[in-house]
């Protein structure tokens, strides 16, 4: 269902101390209200750190990755069973340091995001070009693929994910996309959500978002909010980016 989200996508940062102090004032700043949501991606560890922190909150918690099995001999793996237990409302699948740091394929994000959706737990679906690809001209094939085979692969559940765009060259490199920039993938993914009957995704941005740049981001037509890496681990810039 589309609508205004911001994410936050901790990645392997946090601690105990730090996580309260960081998620005591986002719960205290953050007002929810006029159809916007908040959520956390933390390093699971902290996952029940996250759901009694912000228990009682408008601001929602996830995990940053989701195992595609359900349960069994997968030695370090996590289930979307065992995520919905703690109360998570997000999985991200897809990311682009676990696509170049773990080798996951299109086919492995598609089973992710299957096996999350199937207990109710959203799939944040992650997707991008390399600096590479883009400067190749490739940037709408490398999208469309990653974007076909993660919607076949989940027919009429497709509607039910979130989707993140995430050149990869704008993450954590300070390098934002512009927001025309932004606008062009975002149109090119909404049409092709409308083809098969899923217009209504949110779709988010993600790579080097600030509280300076959130609001021109989030102005474009098709980008409904952003899923943020090292600016969520700052209350007060997060909460500025959300606000945007
Ligand atoms: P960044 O990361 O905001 O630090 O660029 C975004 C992400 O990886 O989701």
């Amino acid at each position: 269902m589309r609508g205004r989200l911001v994410v936050g996508n901790w990645k392997m940062n946090g601690g105990l101390a730090p996580n309260t102090a960081l998620l005591g004032a986002l719960s205290a700043g953050w007002q929810g209200g006029a159809g916007r949501r908040l959520g956390v991606c933390v390093p699971l560890p902290y996952l029940a750190q996250a759901r009694d922190a912000l228990a009682g909150s408008e601001i929602t918690w996830g995990a940053q990755d989701v195992s595609a099995h359900g349960s069994g001999a997968y030695t370090g793996e996590v289930s979307a069973a065992m995520l919905a237990e703690f109360g998570c409302a997000f999985a991200l699948t897809g990311h682009s340091e676990r696509r170049q740091l773990h080798g996951e394929t299109n086919a492995q994000v598609a089973a992710k995001a299957a096996a999350a959706l199937d207990v109710g737990v959203i799939a944040i679906v992650c997707i991008g070009e390399t600096l590479a690809e883009r400067e190749a001209g490739q940037t709408e094939t490398v999208i469309g693929d990653q974007f076909d085979v993660v919607a076949a692969a989940l027919g009429p559940r497709l509607a039910r994910v979130v989707m993140a765009y995430e050149p990869v060259w704008a993450i954590g490199t300070g390098r934002t996309a512009s927001p025309e920039q932004a606008q062009t993938v975002h149109a090119f993914l909404r049409q092709r959500l409308a083809s098969v009957g899923a217009a209504d995704v949110t779709l988010l941005y993600g790579g080097s978002v600030k509280a300076a740049n959130a609001a021109a981001l989030f102005a474009m037509p098709d980008v409904d909010g952003g899923l943020i890496g090292g600016a969520s681990l700052d209350a007060n810039e997060f909460l500025a980016i959300a606000r945007a």
